[in-house]
């Protein structure tokens, strides 16, 4: 309930009170407040996916000067030798006004990548963009097979049949690319597990299943028993290194984080950043409620 409530009245807070917890979570506003902090990650064998902020859309004007700003930030992060890549979301490209104004934003972004060498891994929204998401996926994968990703959501019950389908599209031996997460938006039971074991066993499902079928993935979590599991699953299947990497939210359980990296594992870290931080938190937090807590202890623990 309380909760519930912080969440609520969060949007109704002076800007500058929410900076206070949100700077724990975003690197800054501007693009060089990004930089200096993928700088500090990579001092410490840390790699990045860079992540402007920003997503649903209004007006295909914004779509435009959003890929303008990817297609800069691609250069810059490139120009200063940032050990990363970059993450998107395709309703800031106006995924649900022109899909195919979308898809072409999202290409040109890819391609420039490609051109340099990098990689962009598309973010996976609610449920209503899932089978838009996938099928941008499958469509740019197939022109650059190497520098494009997909995120999977453990928590919908699709998940399972979507990751065969896509081994059947891209047979087995494919450049695929994963992050595999639990999910965080609020989706209706008929189409998502509620329960957080529940979750916790199909996204070892899905993680197993795409270790064992050679597919790349990022294992997306902070939750230290999936970490553990995934660490079994890594040994029992002898796994090599260049086939998985973790991934974990910029300012949250760094001592996990660096536990990981500790026992020599890729880790990379989600970066986002932009003036659209204050809309990203408050959305974020009334989707989510369970994260006021972390928000309410980042009122009363420092550091
Ligand atoms: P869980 O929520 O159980 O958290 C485990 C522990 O982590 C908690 O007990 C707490 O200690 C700590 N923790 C979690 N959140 C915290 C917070 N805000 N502050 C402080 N501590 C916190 N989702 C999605 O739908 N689409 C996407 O594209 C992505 N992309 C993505 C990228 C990356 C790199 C990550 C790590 C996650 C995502 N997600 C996502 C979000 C994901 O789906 C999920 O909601 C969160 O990672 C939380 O789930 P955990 O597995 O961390 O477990």
């Amino acid at each position: 309930m309380i909760n519930k409530l912080v969440a609520n009245t969060l949007p109704h807070m002076p800007k500058k009170l929410i900076w206070l917890f949100s700077k724990r979570y975003i690197a800054g506003v501007e693009m060089k407040d990004a930089i200096n902090v993928s700088e500090k990650l990579n001092s410490n064998k840390v790699k990045v996916t860079i992540d402007l902020l920003g997503e649903f859309i209004k007006d295909l004007s914004e779509a435009e000067a959003n890929k303008i700003t990817y297609l800069q930030i691609i250069d810059e992060f490139i120009a200063q030798k940032i050990d990363g890549n970059f993450s998107l979301k395709p309703s800031m490209f106006g995924l649900l006004l022109d899909k195919e104004i979308c898809f072409n934003h999202i290409r040109e972004i890819v391609a420039h990548a490609a051109k340099h060498g990098s990689f962009v891994r598309i973010d996976m929204e609610d449920s209503q963009c899932v089978d838009d998401e996938i099928n941008i996926y499958k469509r740019l994968y197939k022109e650059f097979p190497n520098n494009v990703g997909l995120v999977m959501q453990a928590y919908l019950r699709r998940t399972k049949n979507d990751l065969q389908n896509f081994l059947d599209f891209a047979g087995e031996e494919n450049t695929l690319n994963f992050r595999l997460c639990k999910g965080i938006y609020i989706e209706p039971k008929s189409i998502s597990f509620k329960d957080r074991q529940e979750v916790r066993e199909h996204y070892l499902e899905d993680l197993e299943f795409l270790l064992t079928n050679k597919i790349y993935v990022g294992i997306a979590t902070h939750d230290k028993y999936l970490v553990e599991k995934a660490f079994e699953l890594i040994e029992k299947h002898n796994i090599s290194k260049e086939k998985y990497e973790f991934q974990m939210l910029y300012g949250i359980t760094p001592s996990l984080r660096k536990m990981i990296v500790e026992k020599g594992h890729k880790m990379r870290v989600y970066v986002p950043y932009g003036e659209e931080w204050f809309s990203y938190s408050t959305r974020r937090l009334k989707e989510n409620p369970k994260m006021a807590q972390h928000i309410i202890k980042a009122f009363f623990v420092r550091g």
